[in-house]
């Protein structure tokens, strides 16, 4: 099983949300990450996480998008890979869309991000032509800022849009979501209970029931 944390633009949670989907994942099945972000977030993560004395989650290396494409192929059963894409379109991150039984794409409510979806919409456009078939991601709110109700312009596209689910998920701006990961831990590993442990649980039930757990 593949689930593709996926988006072109950088910035709006993907390593985050990989993250802590990978950790809780990793809980209940073997499960292996896949960082596509020249950033290597991720990796970093993973050796905090080694410092911490906690058990690292396996992660897997591929020099070209041929030898991923291979792995998405073999994968074998009882196994979930998570795959952190780059913030960029790149023939490995569009390999990685193609072989996902499930894609998430976290957006925020900054006022880029209704661009930065219309121009991944077009990456899954063109996809879509390529393999005949209407690819369609997962979209989680990410990051809002606690106080907001509102979504306006973004939700209407994200709707209308044949390539777009939205998740009924949402997490919010939690400072607690990003130092549990400068900690290599995940939410529930640094406090549990907290609204952020709540938002992530809320997330992870979601997402299991999308991938047949
Ligand atoms: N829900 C959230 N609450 C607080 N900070 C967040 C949240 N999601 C992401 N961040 C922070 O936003 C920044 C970008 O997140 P990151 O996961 O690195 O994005 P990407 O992988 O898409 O580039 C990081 O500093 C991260 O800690
Ligand atoms: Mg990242």
């Amino acid at each position: 099983m593949i689930l593709t944390v996926s988006h072109q633009k950088g910035g709006v949670g993907k390593s985050t949300v990989a993250w802590n989907l990978a950790v809780n994942f990793s809980k209940i099945i073997e499960t292996r990450i896949i960082d596509l972000d020249t950033q290597r977030s991720l990796t970093v993560t993973n050796s905090l996480r080694k410092e911490q004395g906690l058990r690292p989650i396996p992660m897997l290396h591929f020099d070209t998008a041929e030898e991923l494409a291979r792995y998405a192929q073999e994968e074998g059963d009882g196994v979930l890979t998570i795959i952190d894409s780059g913030g960029f379109d790149s023939a490995f991150n569009r390999v990685a869309i193609i072989a996902s039984d499930l894609l998430i794409t976290p957006v925020s409510d900054k006022p880029f991000d209704l661009m930065g979806i219309q121009k991944y919409e077009e990456i899954l456009k063109s996809l879509s032509e390529i393999q005949g078939e209407t690819i369609k991601t997962k979209v989680l709110f990410n990051n809002i800022n606690p106080a907001m109700k509102r979504f306006g312009d973004l939700v209407d596209f994200i709707c209308l849009s044949e390539h777009f689910d939205l998740l009924t998920s949402i997490l919010r701006q939690r400072v607690d979501i990003a130092h549990s990961v400068g900690e290599g831990k995940s939410i529930k590993e640094y406090r549990i209970f907290s609204k952020a442990d709540q938002e992530m649980d809320e997330l992870f039930g979601e997402v299991k029931t999308l991938l047949g757990f």
